[in-house]
């Protein structure tokens, strides 16, 4: 699909979304992008996932953004305005914008409308007096910053939440040498970075006890009946995160229970059963390896923050 979303964007969606589902499904090994996750359902369940406690990520990042807020906001200056890449609710940037001196605005960047709208309403009341510029875009594409930013203001790229983990590496650092193009000179990027740590903590916080993180992923299928007239039947799919050691990435699967045909968009698909979908990675990182990305892309690691227990990581990027 294009990068901005912009003169129909529910037809729009539509199009990208049947393109993508009839692709995913159509490979050899099956896969849907997990950008389409983040429904209205979606985007609820996620929320959910966040406050669960086997989901460190959430809670851990935010604690690095409180406890390093002022070091952040020394070493980004004053009057610069935030770029938010994928802000789900807008909680890390009421947190972050709080810290820094003077913000100039804040332009969150997202494909779901119902995420952007609860971000940029969370941060608009909090900071009653500040620009706040919702763009509904792809960021895996170009998109156009102009005209949301004045020109002359530097930019804050703030990416958390460990998105950037649900890129191939490649394209991790692709998405970071664009990025840098589209902040412009002398801009910052503020990236939060899940870490590499032992299995059994990766895999309880993709598969929790209370079944949040497979009603998120199935939601996938159900989207794809609701809005593309598909007929999965949800029964027939569990969910599976497993951690993947070779790649260093927690990977989450539908599993088919059984032998079966889904019809989507006018073709008809085979499952065989204990066949997979690939939904989502999250590739965690080492620090070593993290700041050799950021230097092929262009950026100079200025700084890095992390927790007491080593489990998340917070990186200042400078241009
Ligand atoms: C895992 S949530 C993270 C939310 C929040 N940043 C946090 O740290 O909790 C991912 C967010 O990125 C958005 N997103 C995922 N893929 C995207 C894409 N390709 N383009 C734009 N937004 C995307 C989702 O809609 C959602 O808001």
């Amino acid at each position: 699909m294009s990068g901005a979303v912009s003169r129909n964007p529910d037809e729009a969606q539509r199009v990208a979304l049947t393109a993508d589902a009839l692709a995913g499904l159509s490979a050899a090994r099956k896969t849907l992008p997990c950008k389409w996750l983040y429904d209205a359902e979606g985007a609820a369940l996620f929320e959910a996932i966040t406050r669960l406690p086997e989901y460190y990520p959430t809670r851990t990042e935010l604690q690095i953004l409180q406890d390093s807020g002022q070091e952040i906001a020394r070493a980004v200056g004053p009057g610069a305005a935030v770029v938010e890449f994928g802000p789900g609710d807008g909680a890390k940037a009421v947190e972050l914008l709080g810290a820094l001196s003077a913000p100039a605005a804040y332009l969150p960047v997202d494909i779901a409308p119902e995420w952007l709208e609860a971000a940029a309403s969370r941060v608009a009341s909090a900071f009653p007096g500040l620009r706040v510029r919702p763009v509904v875009a792809d960021f895996t594409h170009p998109f156009e910053l102009a005209g949301r930013a004045d020109g002359s203001v530097r930019l804050l790229g703030f990416f958390p939440g460990s998105t950037i983990g649900n890129f191939e590496s490649d394209d991790a650092v692709t998405f970071l040498r664009r990025t840098r193009g589209t902040l412009g000179c002398g801009a910052h990027m503020l990236l939060g970075v899940d870490l590499v740590k032992e299995a059994g903590l990766l895999v309880a916080a993709y598969d929790d006890s209370a079944g949040v993180t497979a009603a998120f992923n199935l939601n996938l299928l159900a989207r794809l009946n609701r809005e593309l007239g598909a007929d999965f039947d949800l029964s027939g799919f569990f969910h599976r995160a497993m951690w993947n050691a070779d790649k260093e990435r927690i990977e989450m699967h539908l599993v088919a229970r059984r032998m079966q045909t889904v019809s989507l968009a006018g073709r008809k698909f085979r499952f065989a059963s204990g066949e997979t979908i690939h939904t989502e990675s999250s590739h965690k990182y080492r620090p070593e390896r993290l700041r050799a990305m950021a230097e092929a892309a262009g950026w100079r690691a200025a700084d890095m923050w992390t927790d007491p227990k080593g489990l998340f990581s917070v990186w200042l990027l400078a241009d």
